[in-house]
């Protein structure tokens, strides 16, 4: 989790009061990405409703963030309700960042935060032919089953440890400070 990103880029969760960047990244998206991230074509008006949406104890949403813009997301959104084992997941990356290593630091924390939330099923719904999205599925230690171009992964292992929650709250805690140092660091910027 410790690998370095792009740009010297930061991944951390999304704050309540963040769904208007995420959905200015996912407005972003050229329209191959977009086309692959909602798995077919959508509108901006779509995109803004389904972006107003993650917010609320079901949806983590982490970012990869260069100088404070949001470049890359992975949504994590428990199906059903709070204590439903099953979830789906999705990343957009745009396009100048990819391919560099961000998908998987996002998909690594989202797994981890699956667990610690009990979540034994992970759905990725995917085009057939996303290939780099597949690869990176199969990076991981998740069982995958391909089923007309979605993508179903078992969480593996499927319980939470006193170790993966103290691992997902020291990564909290370090964007927090980070986020603090970043806020600080502009105020007192020379003009
Ligand atoms: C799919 C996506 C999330 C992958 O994220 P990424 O940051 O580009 O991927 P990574 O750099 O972490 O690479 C993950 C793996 O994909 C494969 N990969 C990377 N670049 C690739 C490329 N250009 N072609 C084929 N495979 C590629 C590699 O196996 C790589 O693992 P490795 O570097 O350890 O060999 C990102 O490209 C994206 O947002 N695409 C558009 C939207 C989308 O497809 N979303 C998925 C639907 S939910």
């Amino acid at each position: 989790m410790n690998e370095p990103l792009p740009d010297g880029g930061m991944v951390r969760k999304l704050w309540i009061g963040e769904t208007d960047a995420y959905r200015d990244h996912l407005l972003r998206l050229d329209s191959e990405s977009r086309h692959r991230r909602f798995s077919g074509a959508v509108s901006d008006e779509t995109i803004a409703r389904h972006a107003a949406t993650a917010k609320g104890l079901g949806v983590v949403v982490y970012g990869f963030f260069v100088d404070g813009v949001l470049r890359g997301a992975a949504e994590l959104r428990q199906i059903g309700s709070l204590f439903s084992h099953e979830a789906e997941a999705a990343f957009s990356i745009e396009k100048p960042w990819q391919s560099h290593g961000v998908g998987s630091a996002l998909l690594e924390r989202t797994l981890l935060t699956a667990r610690n939330r009990g979540i034994k099923s992970l759905r990725m719904d995917c085009l057939a032919e996303n290939q780099r999205m597949q690869q990176l599925a199969r990076k991981f230690d998740a069982e995958f089953s391909f089923d007309f171009g979605s993508v179903v992964g078992e969480v593996d292992p499927p319980r939470s440890t006193l170790l993966s929650v103290m691992r997902e709250a020291s990564a909290d805690t370090h964007a927090i400070a980070g986020r603090i140092f970043e806020v600080q660091s502009r105020l007192f910027r020379p003009t």
